[in-house]
């Protein structure tokens, strides 16, 4: 392989781009208040990013990414002239469009300003191993230092935006918002996964709310600006901001929407009993068996038929890491129905924290009322949870230490609220991120409550956490007014890039047009020569699957170019820093499965070797076999590349392409004596924290076993 005609190939290849011209970066490394700065010395990371050739100026800040800090951002590009910005801080799928937009105010491109993931990668999952993360955060700022150097420009474009929306999900907060579009004149396709309007959320259980509900329900069957879809589920989206193109399900077909914005109100669900319980179902009910219960009570206008209430809130495990935040108010308020119905019967509620928030208001007299009717409330510490028996409720009294015994004869759990089962599918065809507890994270709440990841999209609601009516009622409207103004615009500035051809270059070799998902490219016959015409940008949502396959490199990506890919990796392997931290892994992973799930593995403590270093690229489809090849021949150990799961690429088949491709590519390596096992390929979801750490360990011990067993030359051993 050293001296074969592969070799001289690609190196021309690829060498002829990775060369610039002098720039002046400027870097500014963030401790993240201490999350950074605890485990990385970030004096010592800015003096060796002073010690970099492009470097013209380094600071560091404690937060960059404060009013405050983009303030001075904003000043020192200024002053010392700089053309170039790295952050050296947490995961640009956070906060780098922020930073963007403070460099395009003062009009730097938007690809001249990126972020080195210090955080997730080097501080988070390094934090025990501080030496390492220290090294490894060094070696991150090379690579974007070097990415930034010899990055093109890349601006923004202009697109339309399609004055119509979808909306996913059809509760109270749902209704709401589609009514409210649908009154300012903008078409809406309400997409409802159940075969009625709203699934309930714990709130949902108040009459009144039940009943606006199905009211609203009613009005938006009647409205002509209204489509609504039952038994649906989203199974593709593709394109852009103010121009997806959506697949729905339902009723065995599938009908393909074009919407600007896509809305998901998706609400959450109580968590059931479960089938393993052994608890005496017919006396042991969940808050919402019990309101059934209430219910019938009050139409049919008798009392109760027990009298021994011991409701226990908090009720499971899982509870304690996210407080739903409207079960003590239900609580509450079930307990005084009881009263009302049975004034003699004896109710104790056994609680850990009371919530009594929200914007409601009446919540807290609801609990004086509550104990002027006799309602007792009895705290447990979460080291002695209440245990149910046959005939009472043991617990410990925190003052005393003595066991209480409570007979009863009803008990009533309330449990958490999680996410809707379809909530992990829906995350990844929207390159949503989600939290630790399964719901739509907010990309960061601090700094743009209420905004999402990318502007035509919006959740709310307990899609995103638990809230009460009244404060998913207020985001409802919050996210209306979004809405509105987002699709009365004529256009909007589109920053995910499309695909450019050299036309001089061009051979029409007729292989682009093929690989389209979009059928944005048309090949046409001039005097009998094939050749292409134009890549049409609005159908274009930059993929980069006739990138790889042009055999002539006619075409690029702004931002995913042939150049920006492995020039990264040269850094990266061509760095001191990886030097004594084992084999060398480049992971090039897809931005919106496996460099999320990296994240995830950060963010979750779960360790990984430290030799990998992660390469974010827009999907699995960017994945050129001439990129990998480059790495094989600057000294890369092993290639882990990391797709979206099939169905869940959101650029449609980008990782089936990938898959053929890299088996292709491993066929090759065999004949050209490479141990093939040194390429992996895996599917991740962005979810997939622990399995991508994993997968990352693993294949470090599969690196080690061919150094081991063959005779692989380009295998090599660091001390
Ligand atoms: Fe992840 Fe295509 S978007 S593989």
């Amino acid at each position: 392989m050293e001296n074969s005609p592969v070799k001289d190939q690609v190196m021309d290849q690829i060498s002829s781009q990775v060369l610039g011209s002098p720039v002046r970066v400027g870097v500014i490394v963030c401790d993240c208040g201490s999350k950074i700065s605890a485990v990385i010395d970030t004096q010592i990371l800015c003096q060796h990013a002073r010690s970099l050739p492009e470097v013209a100026y380094v600071s560091h800040e404690s937060y960059p990414c404060s009013e405050d800090g983009r303030g001075r951002l904003r000043q020192v590009i200024v002053e010392q002239d700089l053309d170039r910005i790295l952050i050296a801080g947490c995961s640009p799928r956070l906060v780098r469009s922020m930073f963007r937009a403070t460099g395009q105010s003062l009009n730097l491109a938007r690809s001249f300003v990126n972020m080195a993931n210090i955080r997730e990668q080097c501080a988070y999952v390094h934090a025990n191993e501080p030496r390492v993360a220290n090294k490894k955060a060094a070696g991150l700022v090379e690579m974007g230092v070097a990415r930034l150097a010899r990055i093109s420009a890349e601006q923004p474009r202009l697109e339309r935006v399609v004055r119509s929306a979808l909306l996913i999900g059809s509760d109270l907060r749902g209704l709401t918002v589609a009514l409210s579009l649908a009154d300012n004149g903008i078409p809406l396709t309400l997409a409802e996964h159940a075969s009625g309007f709203g699934a309930a959320t714990p709130d949902d259980l108040r009459k009144h709310t039940r009943q606006r509900t199905i009211d609203m329900g009613q009005l938006a069957l009647a409205h002509p600006q209204i489509e609504v879809l039952f038994n649906a589920q989203v199974v593709e989206v593709t394109g852009h901001p103010g121009d997806y193109i959506v697949h729905v399900q339902g009723g065995g077909e599938i009908a393909q929407l074009n919407v600007g914005a896509i809305i998901v109100a998706n609400a959450a669900q109580p968590k059931g009993l479960g089938n393993g319980q052994w608890f005496d179902r017919g006396r042991v009910k969940t808050q919402a068996e019990f309101e059934a219960e209430l219910d019938e009570a009050f139409i049919e206008k008798r009392t109760l038929d027990f009298s021994d209430i011991v409701m226990v809130f908090c009720a499971e495990e899982s509870q304690r890491k996210i407080c739903t935040r409207v079960c003590c108010n239900i609580g509450i308020r079930q307990a005084i129905q009881a009263k009302e119905l049975n004034p003699d019967a004896n109710i104790t509620i056994l609680f850990r924290e009371l919530y009594l928030g929200g914007l409601g208001g009446s919540y807290e007299e609801e609990f004086s009322q509550a104990r002027e009717l006799g309602v007792t409330f009895f705290r447990y510490r979460s080291e002695f949870p209440p245990v149910i028996g046959d005939q009472s409720v043991d617990i410990h009294d925190t003052l005393t230490g003595e066991p209480i015994h409570i007979p009863f004869d009803r008990v009533v759990l309330t449990m958490p609220l999680i996410p809707q089962d379809n909530a992990p599918k829906l995350a990844a065809l929207l390159g949503l991120p989600l939290d630790d507890d399964g719901f739509l994270a907010e990309a960061r709440m601090r700094l743009r409550p209420g905004r999402y990841a990318e502007p035509g999209i919006y959740a709310l609601g307990s899609a995103q956490q638990p809230a009460d009516t009244d404060e998913s009622l207020f985001q409802a409207y919050l996210t209306s007014s979004r809405v509105i103004r987002f699709l009365n615009q004529d256009a909007i500035k589109i920053e995910t890039p499309a695909a450019q051809i050299d036309a001089d270059l061009c051979t029409g070799c007729g292989n682009c047009p093929h690989v389209c998902p979009m059928d944005a490219i048309k090949l046409e016959r001039t005097d009998g020569i094939l050749s292409l015409t134009e890549i049409d940008n609005v159908r274009c949502f930059g993929c980069g699957n006739c990138v790889v396959v042009c055999p002539v490199k006619a075409i690029s990506l702004p931002g995913w170019d042939s150049v920006e890919i492995p020039v990264q990796i040269q850094a990266a392997l061509q760095s001191s820093t990886f030097k004594g931290l084992g084999s060398k892994i480049i992971v090039l992973a897809c931005e919106w499965s496996a460099y999320g799930a990296a994240d995830l593995a950060g963010a979750r403590n779960y360790h990984y070797p430290a030799d990998v270093r992660i390469i974010r690229t827009n999907c699995s489809a960017r994945f050129d076999p001439h990129h990998i090849l480059w790495a094989f021949l600057n000294g890369a150990d092993g290639l882990f590349l990391g797709a979206c799961p099939a169905g869940e690429c959101h650029y449609g088949s980008g990782n089936l392409y990938a898959q053929e491709r890299m088996e292709t590519l491993r066929n090759a390596l065999a004949i050209n004596g490479i141990d093939p096992g040194r390429l992996r390929l895996d599917f991740l979801s962005v979810d997939d924290g622990r399995k991508f750490a994993q997968l990352m360990n693993e294949f470090e011990g599969e690196l080690g076993e061919i150094v081991h067993s063959s005779s692989d030359q380009a295998i090599r051993h660091y001390p």
